[in-house]
């Protein structure tokens, strides 16, 4: 059997055909879920050392290495006219002891992180966030999709491989589990530009990834197909008129935009694409950098103001790194002790999830007040629409020249403007696409399940091809 998955940067899904019906898979009891994954780290137990024979042949060597450097200082010492300070051989034996057995702890620790172990008792979705939240420790990888494109050193590359190919098996899983069948193939969605470090170079090695995590999965048979043309699959079928529409797919991580012949019976034919590798995980950095870092400083002390965009940027696990490791003892208080509270682990995710709430609250609601408390005891900031839409503005300029690129592109107006994505329920977004085009409708789709609707149909479609 074959399934569409729509594996998203900010929440995945996948469906399947049956009977011509559309069956989506349920992860829980919903049709989504984030792509996130929390695996907590197996840290080594230093009670499990023992001493094996492979061991105590390491404890003879270290004794006999340390037998004879106290030999020979021995000596020098003794050359000099000094009385030699010398050890008992049962010291000697414990600080070998010692030695070996942490060398024994950093090999286990290696063996740890570089194997796939700790990845078995992996936490998906809105559980893996409050996994690591409630842990203290381990790691959360949110929206790997958003690292795919990005230059990675072989150990992240190994690590981001192994996530997507355990979201790929959550997914294929749980689908066999409620279909009944296995499932060996699937139709997955791509953005038409991935958020990338390397330009197109990206765009392929995100595919790759993808490919090769899907092989591991279990997935026999796996082919890709752009977003928008996913998400007008699913418009095409509703058309009875053919007609040119244009597909706007605004996203988490990427907006996409598709221009294709649509309805009337025949195949859909999509003739041109475009991407912004930009959506609302985007919109939610801006809103915490514009109402909720100035509270940690940002602009108000002397702190180069990358030091705030790499704290609100979640997704990027070596910005994350880069500001965990910064020494903010000597910052003014008290901007000093909030840093330091925003260094404590799950504070960023914690304060990421607050801008997305206010990004939320504040597309339908003209005032939001965020409780900081986990900063800073009664810290709490108040937002109002004005600031919303000072710090989504910069998303929606490039949204604008990004579709004035498309409209310049085109010889002919399309019909419609066909509207999809969990950032496309912001009215700010959609009005911003209406202006664009203020001669055509605008038809809004289903925001979250237009995508893997219509990788579903291309899936069937795929199985019926290849019979
Ligand atoms: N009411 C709303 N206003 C603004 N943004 C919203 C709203 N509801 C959800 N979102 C945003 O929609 C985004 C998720 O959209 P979607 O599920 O389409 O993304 P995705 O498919 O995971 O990402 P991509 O397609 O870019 O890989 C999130 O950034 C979320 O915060
Ligand atoms: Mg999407």
């Amino acid at each position: 059997m074959h399934i569409g998955i729509d594996f998203g940067t900010s929440y995945s899904a996948a469906a399947a055909i049956i009977d011509g019906e559309l069956s989506l898979v349920r992860f829980g009891d919903a049709e989504q879920f984030r792509t996130a994954v929390f695996f907590p780290e197996l840290v080594p137990d230093p009670n499990d050392f023992t001493l094996t024979p492979a061991l105590e042949a390491q404890l003879e060597t270290q004794l006999r290495l340390a037998r004879t450097q106290q030999r020979q200082q021995a000596a020098a010492v003794a050359a000099r006219g000094q009385a030699p300070v010398s050890r008992s051989d049962d010291e000697l034996r414990r600080e070998a002891l010692r030695v070996v057995r942490r060398q024994w702890m950093e090999e286990q620790t290696r063996a740890t992180s570089a194997s796939v172990a700790s990845f078995q008792h992996a936490l998906f979705g809105e559980e893996a966030v409050e996994g690591y939240l409630e842990s203290g420790g381990g790691n959360l990888i949110e929206s790997p999709k958003s690292m795919f494109g990005y230059r990675l050193d072989p150990q992240v590359r190994k690590v981001i491989m192994h996530i997507a190919t355990h979201i790929l098996e959550h997914i294929r899983l749980s689908a066999s589990h409620q279909f009944g069948v296995p499932v060996r193939g699937a139709v997955i969605g791509r953005p038409v530009e991935f958020r990338s470090s390397m330009g197109a170079q990206g765009s392929e090695q995100a595919i790759e990834i993808l490919r090769e995590a899907a092989a591991v999965a279990g997935f026999d048979h796996v082919s890709f197909l752009e977003e928008p043309a996913a998400a007008a699959m699913h418009y095409h079928q509703s058309l009875q008129q053919r007609q040119y529409a244009l597909i706007v797919d605004i996203g988490g991580g990427t907006t996409d935009v598709a221009h294709a012949q649509l309805g009337g019976g025949e195949a859909a034919y999509i003739a041109r694409s475009w991407g912004l590798p930009k959506g609302g995980t985007d919109l939610d950095v801006s809103v915490s950098l514009h109402s909720f870092m100035p509270q940690l400083g940002k602009d108000q002390i002397s702190m180069p103001a990358h030091r705030y965009v790499d704290a609100a940027s979640v997704h990027n696990l070596p910005k994350q790194r880069e500001f965990r490791q910064q020494n903010y003892r000597l910052v003014d208080e008290p901007y000093g002790a909030r840093l330091r509270a925003l260094q404590e682990l799950g504070a960023t995710t914690r304060l990421n999830q607050m801008a997305e709430r206010s990004k939320i609250t504040l597309s339908t609601s003209s005032r939001h007040r965020a409780e900081l408390d986990f900063i800073e005891r009664d810290l709490a900031v108040e937002l109002g629409s004005e600031d919303f839409l000072a710090a989504i503005e910069p998303f929606l300029g490039q949204l604008e020249r990004t579709l004035a690129t498309v409209r310049n592109d085109l010889d002919e107006l399309p019909a419609s403007v066909f509207l999809t994505g969990g950032t496309s329920r912001s009215p700010q977004v959609k009005a911003r696409v209406q202006a664009c085009f203020p001669e055509i409708p605008l038809v809004q789709g289903d925001p979250s399940l237009g995508v893997v609707s219509g990788l579903a149909v291309a899936a069937s479609e795929a199985v019926a091809g290849r019979h």
